[in-house]
């Protein structure tokens, strides 16, 4: 496919995700008239109108290699942006990266205070999996249930939070290549993943027929996170949306520290051209798939 029908694919799925998103955390986040209001507005301050919604883009990718209907993978989109930005709102509190600014906007914190981002985040933490455990999201309880438990693990200790925990300590420590690639692998790796996999347990598909998507996933995942710690030494602020070069000043071990950039950046290619190999046995239906590969490396915040 050329390289400007594939980069229109991927720019017309983006809006259309970001849209049926926006439309959905609108209803499924009703402020209510009672004194949770501001709850619920910290919550849509940060999970409306903002983000690149990657996860969803990619629970839509790999349902359509499948033909999982648009409105399943949707719901299971809102379900995994929503761990995603409870994630971002505990990250930038002050016990955290103490930022104040995320996706061009104040920070939960600082837009609202410390306890309702917490709350903020631990409420979309429990709506991702009430969500996903909707009949509405998927008739076969089987399907739900395997929903959830990956969603689990991709969140917790041995997932995102996992990583988060590696992440404080890589501060302080002297990590390695394969303990930092761990850390990513489990800080952000674990969510996208976990979006990929989405497409084929909505499918019905076994775990052995998961493979190439599992491939993808980690390759995928990796050239992300590089893609990222270049951004916070190249990247401009106004487009990121949020604070860089944070990464040098807490002396923190990334790719770049442990390869240098050039390398890094290599790497990274490699790793999409591995990710896009994965989907060989694919047709046309990977196109979009193909198009987030290179996309996770060239975007610009
Ligand atoms: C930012 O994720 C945090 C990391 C996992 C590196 P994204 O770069 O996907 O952030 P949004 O969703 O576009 O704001
Ligand atoms: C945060 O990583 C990743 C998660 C929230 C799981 P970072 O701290 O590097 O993300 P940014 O740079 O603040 O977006
Ligand atoms: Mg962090
Ligand atoms: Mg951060
Ligand atoms: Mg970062």
């Amino acid at each position: 496919m050329a390289l400007v029908e594939s980069t229109s694919l991927l720019g017309a799925a983006q809006d259309d995700v970001a849209a049926g998103i926006d439309q959905l955390f609108d209803r499924l986040l009703a402020v209510p008239a009672d004194p949770r209001a501001p709850l619920y507005e910290a919550m849509r301050h940060a999970a409306i109108a903002g983000g690149k919604r990657l996860r969803p883009l990619l629970v839509r990718a790999a349902g359509d290699l499948f033909h999982v209907d648009r409105t399943t993978t949707l719901r299971v989109g809102a379900a995994v942006e929503a761990m995603h930005v409870y994630s971002l709102i505990h990250d930038d509190l002050p016990c955290m990266d103490d930022d104040d600014m995320r996706r061009g906007k104040p920070t939960v914190h600082k837009a609202f205070d410390d306890a309702t981002a917490v709350l903020a985040g631990d409420s979309l933490h429990a709506l991702a999996f009430e969500w996903l455990c909707d009949p509405a999201t998927h008739a076969d309880p089987f399907v739900r249930s395997e929903l959830c438990c990956e969603l689990a693990r991709a969140a917790g200790p041995a997932g995102m939070a996992g990583g988060q925990m590696m992440d404080l300590a890589a501060e302080t420590s002297d990590f390695d290549l394969p303990t930092v690639t761990r850390l990513q692998q489990l800080k952000t790796g674990a969510l996208i993943a976990f979006s990929v996999e989405a497409g084929a347990i909505l499918a019905r598909i076994p775990v052995e027929g998961r493979r190439p998507l599992r491939g993808y996933a980690r390759d995928i995942g990796l050239a992300f996170q590089i893609a990222d710690d270049i951004m916070d030494i190249e990247g401009d602020e106004e487009l990121a949306g949020k604070a860089l070069h944070k990464d040098e000043a807490a002396g923190k071990a990334t790719f770049v520290t442990l390869m240098g950039i050039e390398r890094a950046r290599e790497q990274a290619r490699l790793l999409v051209d591995q990710a896009i190999a994965h989907l060989a046995g694919f047709g046309e239906e990977a196109a979009l798939l193909r198009a987030i590969a290179r996309y996770v490396v060239e975007r610009d915040h």
